[in-house]
């Protein structure tokens, strides 16, 4: 049996200068011990070894109580038999298997390793992932500090066809009334306290698959709702409880694992049914207060939908002494917007913001390195949800100048937001009204050339370089030349 274990020694070195000054951080040395609970459903084996072979590597002995690996009914043979080999003759004796005999999910995976873990801190991790040099020590020391609260790493980008490691941005979790999380900026304000960019981060929501908390902290929280089934919401769900329950949530930036992305996901549902739904619907009944109106307002039809049975969770939100969801949103997520009845004073829209119009950074032509073409709208640049496509640069033409302000929004001939729908990310970008309140429409350029989209941490990318329709869609970042942009005077 010959299993490749790809295991970038150097990926290290790719991380920005931030590193650096994390390296200067020192850690104590009582941290408490980690559990690492990894879920995995017909996962590549050599994906799974990566994760596991990064997680012996790059964690103290001391601070690795054991590492739990949950198989939640895969069909792959290589998961059985030759797995249990290569543990047993290459591994130390920190690693458990559990098989689940029935198809469980994640979110219920997740329980059951817990279940079985004796270390105080578990720790998640998503079955595809590289932890980064010190990527525990972060972690457990803001644990120790405060038992309630709960952390997670930033979320580093590995690409799928080449392994390629590359550090991400820092951003925070947000969500949508669709109750799609997203990725959001971080407030300037966040930043710049005597650590600067090294300190933790505070952060809304979490996305969910890689974060560490208290074991104790854990089961007193009400681990998952065990009625919400496979994979979606669950992640909102314990942000909002962490957040409204007493608890703090915060990313760590000088804690790194890179995880692979891929395009489809391969923890689909059993027969396919929409579990995102369903467990959206939970949650919105349990923590969202008058503001499930919110939700239900863009899914009319999810009105009269069953849901299970969520009386334990509504007595756990009692017993827990949970704060009101309209405290979260003045709290912790200020920056959400509201309509209808319970809408705070709006932020005016871009077109009415008058002297309070974001200052212009930039104004040029948003110019495609590969193909000497420029991004423009497919039709009117006036017409509203139009899509952008790639023409021949006209240096004459007001319909292909950008403006590109300090809010992070791309503004076509002074009109209209270059704008990605945060709940089909399938979708292409498209022109929409700029609505001001950042996220689907703000974008950064970044190393490489490349047009970052924030919320849903995608790069913009060419369909096909050769092909004349010029088409463009997001696309996990890889600084290939399809997704290098410049926008010029
Ligand atoms: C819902 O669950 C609770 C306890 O989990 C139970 O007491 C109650 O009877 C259930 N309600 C319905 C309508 O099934």
């Amino acid at each position: 049996m010959v299993i490749v274990v790809f295991l970038s020694r150097y990926n290290a070195l790719t991380v920005t200068s931030l590193f650096c000054r994390c390296k200067d951080k020192s850690y104590r040395t009582d941290l408490p011990v980690a559990s690492v609970i990894i879920c995995f459903y017909n996962e590549a084996l050599s994906a799974l070894l990566r994760t596991v072979h990064s997680v012996l590597d790059r964690t103290p002995a001391r601070l690795l109580h054991e590492i739990i690996l949950v198989d939640d009914d895969s069909d792959f043979d290589d998961l059985k038999g030759e797995l249990d080999e290569y543990i047993q003759k290459y591994l130390t004796g920190k690693i458990k298997v559990i098989r689940n005999t029935k198809r469980e999910g994640l979110i219920r995976g997740r329980m059951i390793g817990a279940a079985h873990a004796t270390g105080e801190v578990l720790v998640f991790l998503d079955s595809h992932c590289e932890v980064n040099v010190l990527w525990l020590q972060p972690l457990l020391a803001a644990i120790r500090e405060d038992r309630h609260t709960v952390v997670c790493p930033v979320i580093d980008i590995i690409s799928a066809d080449t392994l390629a490691y590359s550090a991400s941005p820092v951003v925070r979790g947000g969500f949508n009334w669709g109750l799609h999380f997203r990725w959001d900026l971080v407030p300037l304000s966040e930043l710049e306290g005597p650590e600067g960019a090294t300190a933790p981060i505070k952060s809304p929501t979490m996305a969910g698959g890689l974060f560490a908390m208290n074991r104790n902290y854990f089961n007193e929280l009400g681990q998952y709702d065990s009625g919400m089934d496979i994979w979606g919401g669950e992640n909102l769900e314990i942000s909002f409880r962490i957040w409204m329950c007493g608890g703090k949530l915060f990313i760590i930036p000088c804690s790194r694992v890179g995880h692979i992305f891929r395009k489809r996901r391969p923890y689909g549902s059993p027969e396919g049914q929409d579990t995102m739904t369903h467990n959206s619907l939970r949650l919105a009944h349990v923590w969202l207060d008058e503001y499930k109106e919110q939700y239900f307002s863009l899914r009319p039809d999810l009105r009269t939908r069953s849901y299970g049975n969520i009386s334990e969770r509504v007595e756990l939100r009692k017993k827990l002494d949970c704060k009101s969801f309209k405290w979260y949103l003045d709290n912790i997520y200020p920056e959400m917007q509201v309509s209808g009845p319970n809408a705070k004073p709006q932020q005016p829209i871009f077109i009415n913001r008058g002297p309070k119009r974001p200052k212009v950074l930039q104004r040029g032509r948003l110019y495609h390195l590969q193909t000497n073409k420029c991004l423009a709208a497919q039709g009117r640049p006036s017409q509203k949800g139009g899509l952008v496509v790639l023409k021949a640069c006209d240096y004459g033409d007001p319909d292909q100048i950008w403006i590109y302000n300090e809010e992070h929004e791309l503004i076509l001939n002074n009109l209209l937001c270059l704008d990605m729908s945060e709940t089909r990310s399938s979708d292409p970008p498209r022109l929409m009204k700029c609505h001001g309140s950042g996220g689907s429409q703000q974008w950064t350029f970044g190393r490489n050339n490349r047009l970052y989209q924030v919320s849903v941490g995608q790069c913009l990318s060419v369909v096909d370089p050769l092909s004349p329709r010029g088409s463009v869609a997001m696309a996990i970042c890889d600084g290939s030349s399809p997704q290098q942009w410049r926008l010029e005077d």
